[in-house]
């Protein structure tokens, strides 16, 4: 069955190639920049079609977090046509980290903050934590394909799953 359309499927691998050129060329030069802010662009695309498209939710909800989280601790965890529970709050959290990246790079570079150590080391911040949540999330991925018995990145690139669970 058809889960991540052709749009979902090539902003993420978009957001994926920007995201790991900015943090392996991370000198804050031109091609740094530019490439920073395409990626807060995708982020922001996303989230228009998310608005247009309704065909997953993207509301994280605690409850349904909860209940899935004693599901995966007992060892089974229900298999998601989209994005797991758990898996929702990582994908916020890595949107809201390209976009805060965008924002306090645009920021460093302004008169106003001109060698303002705060905004460079909030940016640096930001980016160790892209890089640490980018890692989980890659590893969470890997682990919920061995649990499932189903190949996560494979879906995202033909963007199908298979039917029965
Ligand atoms: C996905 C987006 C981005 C990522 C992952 C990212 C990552 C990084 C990293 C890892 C560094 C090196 C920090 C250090 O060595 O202390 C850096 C530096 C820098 N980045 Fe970005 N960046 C992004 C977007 C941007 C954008 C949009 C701008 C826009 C102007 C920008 C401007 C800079 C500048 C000027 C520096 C050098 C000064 C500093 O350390 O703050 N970055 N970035
Ligand atoms: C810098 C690297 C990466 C970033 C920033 C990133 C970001 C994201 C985001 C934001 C989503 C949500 C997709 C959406 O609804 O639009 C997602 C989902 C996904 N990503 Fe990545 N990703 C990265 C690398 C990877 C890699 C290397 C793989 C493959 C191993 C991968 C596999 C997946 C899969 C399978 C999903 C769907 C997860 C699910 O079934 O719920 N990602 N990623």
């Amino acid at each position: 069955m058809q889960v991540w359309d052709p749009v979902v499927r090539l902003l993420h691998w978009a957001l994926a190639g920007l995201v790991f050129f900015d943090l392996v060329y991370d000198d804050g030069g031109y091609r740094h920049r530019i490439v920073g802010y395409a990626a807060a662009v995708v982020v922001l695309l996303r989230l228009s079609w998310a608005t247009i498209k309704r065909s997953h939710s993207l509301k994280p909800s605690i409850v349904e977090t909860r209940v899935y989280l004693r599901q995966l601790i007992a060892g089974k965890p229900p298999r998601s046509k989209g994005h797991d529970p758990l898996g929702l709050w990582m994908v916020w959290l890595l949107w809201v980290l390209v976009l805060l990246l965008g924002i306090t790079g645009w920021m460093s570079r302004l008169d106003m903050f001109w060698g303002d150590e705060r905004v460079e080391g909030m940016h640096t911040f930001l980016a160790n934590m892209l890089m640490a949540s980018v890692a989980v999330h890659v590893l969470a991925v890997c682990a919920m394909s061995l649990i499932w018995k189903e190949n996560l990145p494979s879906a995202m690139i033909t963007g199908r799953k298979r039917d029965h669970s």
